[in-house]
C-alpha cells in the first residue's frame, strides 16, 4: 500500500521532501526538514531567491544564513527553479501566496500553477499537502480532481493532505518545531502519512477528520484575530469620543483571570493573513448562501482605521493651528508589525497615501524596510517610493507630527519624546514614565 510505503520512506529519513514557494512559510519549513536530517529540495520561480538560498543567504529573518549555510554545505537542502525535480520527492508541501483579487475573492492561481508543476510529474509513492491558506473544500475539489486526472488513484497512488501553516514571523518564542500542527487528509491514510511526516519535525500534531476541517480551522484562527481586534479598535475610537484612555480601560479588563482575553487596538491590521483570510471563509459561505456577518463588520470596522490615525494628525496639528496641507509627517515604523520587514497590507501604506491626498510632505523611518515602493500590488496608491530617513536629532524636530505606526522595539523613544512637538501613537508604545517627562504633545490611540 502507498501508505506504508511512504510512512516507512519518512521513518527511514530516505523521503525527499519538496516545498513549493520559498517565502516566509516556505523556507522555515524547509530549513526544518533538512535540519532534521532530511533531503529537502525548494522550488520557486523567483531564480534571484533560488540563488541566494543555495548561496546560504537567507532572506528571512527566522531563518539564519548560518544555518541555512551549513545545511546547504551538508548537501541537505537545495533550492531550485527546475520543477523536473518534484520527480524525486516524497512528500511535496506547496506554500505558495493565496492573496484576494480586487474583488476581494479568493486567487487561488498560484495554488493552481503549483499543482500544475506537480500534475504533470505525478507518480505512485507521492504524498502533497497543501499548507497555503484557503477556503474550505480547495484541497479535495480543486486539487484531488486535478491530480486524478493523470489517471492515478488517490490512496492507491499517492496521497493528498491540508495542513495549516502558522508561523508567526519574528516571534521568539514559537517556532516551526514547537507550534502544533492540525493535519487533515482527503482520506483517512492521506492524514495518517502527512500526521507521521510533520511529526518528525514538530512536536504536537493535531489530525482531523478531513482536509475540510484544517482548512477551517485555519481560518476560525485568523477570523478570531480579526474579529477581536475590530472589537478592540471599535473601543478605541469609541474611548476617543468619550474622553477615555483606551488603554487602561483594557488594562484593566485584563486583571480578570477568566473569560476575558485581551485585544489591542491599532493603525489598521496588516500582513498576508489577517486581513485576507477572513474573506476565504465569506466568499465560500456566500456560495452556500450564508452571509457571515462578524467578517463583514470586522473588515469594516479594522479597514477604517487608518483613517481614523490620519484624523488624530490632523486633529493635534490643528489645535496647533497648523495644517495638514504643507505639514511634516515623520511615520516611525511602516512594517505591519513590530521587529519584522514585512510591509504586505501594512496600514502604513493607508496612512501615507491619505496624508499625501491631502498635501502633507510624508516620510518614514524604519529600521527594517529601507524603502517602499507605492507601484506594487500591496499598496493602494501611487505617488513617489519613500526611503527610511535615518532618525537624527534633526529630522526628529523637523517634523511637525511623528506617527508612531509600528511599535520596533529598537527605537529609542525617550529621545523620539525629547526632540519631537507632537506624537501620534497608535500602539501604546509610549509608557507612562516617557509620556510624563514628554515635552512632546501625545495623542494616543
Ligand atoms: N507569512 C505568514 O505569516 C503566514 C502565516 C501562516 C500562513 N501563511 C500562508 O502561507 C502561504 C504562503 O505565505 P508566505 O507569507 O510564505 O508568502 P510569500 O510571498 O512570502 O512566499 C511565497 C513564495 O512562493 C513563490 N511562488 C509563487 N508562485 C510559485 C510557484 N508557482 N511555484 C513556486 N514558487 C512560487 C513566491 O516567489 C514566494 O517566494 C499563504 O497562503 C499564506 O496565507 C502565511
Amino acid at each position: 500500500m502507498v501508505k506504508e510505503q511512504i510512512i516507512s520512506l519518512i521513518t527511514e529519513k530516505r523521503a525527499r521532501v519538496g516545498v513549493i514557494g520559498l517565502g516566509y512559510v516556505g523556507l522555515p519549513l524547509l530549513a526544518e526538514f533538512a535540519s532534521h536530517g532530511f533531503k529537502a529540495t525548494g522550488f520557486e520561480v523567483d531564480s534571484k531567491k533560488a540563488t541566494r538560498i543555495n548561496a546560504g543567504d537567507s532572506y528571512i529573518g527566522d531563518v539564519s544564513s548560518s544555518v541555512l549555510a551549513q545545511l546547504v554545505k551538508d548537501n541537505l537542502l537545495q533550492a531550485t527553479t527546475d520543477f523536473d525535480h518534484l520527480q524525486d520527492c516524497h512528500a511535496i508541501i506547496i506554500c505558495v501566496p493565496t492573496p484576494l483579487r480586487k474583488t476581494k475573492e479568493p486567487d487561488v492561481s498560484y495554488i493552481l500553477a503549483a499543482a500544475e508543476e506537480i500534475k504533470k510529474r505525478l507518480h505512485r509513492g507521492q504524498l502533497i499537502v497543501l499548507e497555503s491558506t484557503t477556503y474550505p473544500g480547495t484541497t479535495d475539489e480543486v486539487l484531488l480532481p486535478m491530480f486524478e486526472e493523470t489517471g492515478l488513484k488517490l490512496d492507491e497512488d499517492f496521497l493528498l493532505a491540508f495542513s495549516p501553516e502558522r508561523v508567526d514571523p519574528g516571534n521568539k518564542h514559537f517556532q516551526t518545531h514547537n507550534i502544533p500542527k492540525v493535519v487533515g487528509g482527503v482520506t483517512d491514510d492521506s492524514t495518517e502519512a502527512a500526521a507521521h511526516l510533520y511529526s518528525q519535525i514538530v512536536k504536537d500534531v493535531h489530525a482531523v477528520s478531513s482536509a475540510r476541517v484544517a482548512e477551517a480551522a485555519k481560518l476560525l484562527e485568523n477570523t478570531f484575530r480579526a474579529v477581536n481586534i475590530g472589537m478592540a479598535n471599535e473601543m478605541a475610537r469609541l474611548c476617543y469620543a468619550l474622553n477615555i484612555d483606551t488603554w487602561e480601560v483594557i488594562r484593566a479588563a485584563a486583571t480578570k483571570p477568566f473569560g476575558f482575553m485581551p485585544f489591542y487596538p491599532g493603525p489598521g491590521i496588516g500582513g498576508h493573513c489577517i486581513p485576507l483570510d477572513p474573506h476565504y471563509l465569506s466568499w465560500k459561505a456566500r456560495q452556500h448562501g450564508f452571509d457571515s456577518r462578524f467578517i463583514g463588520l470586522a473588515e469594516e470596522v479594522n479597514s477604517r482605521m487608518p483613517e481614523h490615525v490620519v484624523q488624530l494628525v490632523a486633529d493635534g496639528l490643528n489645535d496647533e493651528r497648523k495644517a495638514l496641507n504643507g505639514a511634516r509627517v515623520l511615520l516611525l515604523g511602516v512594517a505591519y508589525k513590530k521587529n519584522i520587514d514585512d510591509v504586505r497590507e501594512s496600514p502604513a501604506l493607508s496612512i501615507i497615501d491619505r496624508l499625501r491626498a491631502k498635501g502633507a510632505d510624508v516620510c518614514y523611518h524604519d529600521p527594517f524596510v529601507k524603502e517602499i515602493r507605492f507601484d506594487d500590488a500591496h499598496t493602494e496608491g501611487g505617488g513617489e517610493p519613500l526611503a527610511s530617513e535615518p532618525l537624527t536629532d534633526e529630522v526628529l524636530s523637523r517634523a511637525d507630527c511623528i506617527v508612531i505606526v509600528t511599535d520596533h522595539s529598537e527605537i529609542d523613544y525617550g529621545r523620539v519624546c525629547r526632540l519631537a512637538p507632537l506624537i501620534i501613537d497608535t500602539r501604546n508604545a509610549l509608557n507612562g514614565e516617557l509620556r510624563r517627562d514628554s515635552a512632546a504633545r501625545i495623542i494616543r490611540l
